[in-house]
C-alpha cells in the first residue's frame, strides 16, 4: 500500500465489526509503529493495547462511572483551547453537526448525543482498544512526537487492513482508564484509539470530513 493510499484510506470509524484482531497483526504494526520519528531519539509514548476481557472491563468501568455521576475526570490538558480562532471553531462545529446529521440526531438532542459519545467508551465496538499516554516530566516537543506516534499507527492500520478512531474522550476520563490499567500517576492519559475492522460504507463510518485547502494553512516564501 502507498503512503498515499493510506493517508487517503483512513477515516474514523464509529462502527466496528467483533471481528478479532490478530495478534500477528497486532505485533507487525507496533514494530514498525516503534520507528516513528521523535526528537532527540526520546521516543516518549507509552501505549496500553487492550483486548478481550480487559476491553471490555474498561469500557464497562467507564459507563458505570458515567451512569454513577463518578468524576473520571477532569482531563489533564485542554482537549480543545478555551477560545477558538473562527475559522478552527467553523471546522469543528461542522464535523459534529455533519456526524450528527448522519446519525439522525436533532440538535438539542442531548439523550441523543450522550448516545453516542458513550459508544467512545467501547471504542465504538472495536476488539483493540489502545490507550496512549506519555510522561508527566515531558513537554511539548514530547507530545508533538506523540502525536507522530499515533499518527503513525492509524496508518499502519491501513496496511493491516484495519481501520481506526483516535479518541480524546477517553482523557475526560483519565481517573477510571488509570486505575483499571494500573497506569501510574506519572503518566498522562492522552487519547484513547479504537483499532479493529471496519466498513467505510456503513452509517457514520461514510462520514465525509472536509480539509482545508494547501494555500489556506501554507505561506510559500521563497524571496
Ligand atoms: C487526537 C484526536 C482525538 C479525537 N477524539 C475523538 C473522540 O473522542 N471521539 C470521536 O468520535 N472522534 C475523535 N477524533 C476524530 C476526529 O473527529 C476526526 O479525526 C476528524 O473529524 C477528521 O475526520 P477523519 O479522521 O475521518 O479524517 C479525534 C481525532 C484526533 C486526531
Amino acid at each position: 500500500m502507498k503512503v498515499s493510499d493510506a493517508i487517503l484510506s483512513r477515516h474514523s470509524m464509529r462502527v466496528f465489526h467483533d471481528r478479532p484482531v490478530p495478534m500477528e497483526a497486532l505485533h507487525r504494526l507496533l514494530d514498525v509503529a516503534r520507528y516513528a520519528a521523535s526528537n532527540g531519539n526520546v521516543q516518549p509514548w507509552k501505549l496500553y493495547v487492550t483486548m478481550g476481557e480487559a476491553r471490555k472491563r474498561l469500557s464497562a468501568a467507564i459507563l458505570k462511572a458515567m451512569d454513577d455521576g463518578e468524576e473520571g475526570g477532569p482531563a489533564e490538558y485542554d482537549v480543545y483551547p478555551r477560545v477558538f480562532p473562527a475559522i478552527n471553531d467553523q471546522w469543528r462545529k461542522k464535523v459534529g453537526k455533519d456526524l450528527y446529521t448522519l446519525l439522525n440526531v436533532p440538535k438539542g438532542d442531548a439523550a441523543g448525543m450522550l448516545k453516542q459519545f458513550k459508544k467512545n467508551f467501547e471504542f465504538f465496538g472495536a476488539p483493540v482498544g489502545m490507550i496512549l499516554t506519555v510522561d508527566r516530566c515531558m513537554g511539548n516537543g514530547q507530545w508533538i512526537d506523540s502525536g507522530i506516534f499515533l499518527g503513525t499507527l492509524m496508518l499502519l492500520a491501513r496496511e493491516e487492513g484495519l481501520h481506526s478512531c483516535p479518541q480524546a474522550a477517553f482523557a475526560r476520563f483519565q481517573k477510571i482508564v488509570r486505575r483499571e490499567l494500573a497506569i501510574p500517576d506519572n503518566e498522562v492519559v492522552l487519547c484513547g484509539l479504537a483499532v479493529g475492522y471496519a466498513d467505510p460504507a456503513e452509517v457514520p463510518n461514510n462520514l465525509v470530513t472536509d480539509r482545508a485547502k494547501v494555500e489556506d494553512f501554507t505561506t510559500f516564501i521563497d524571496t
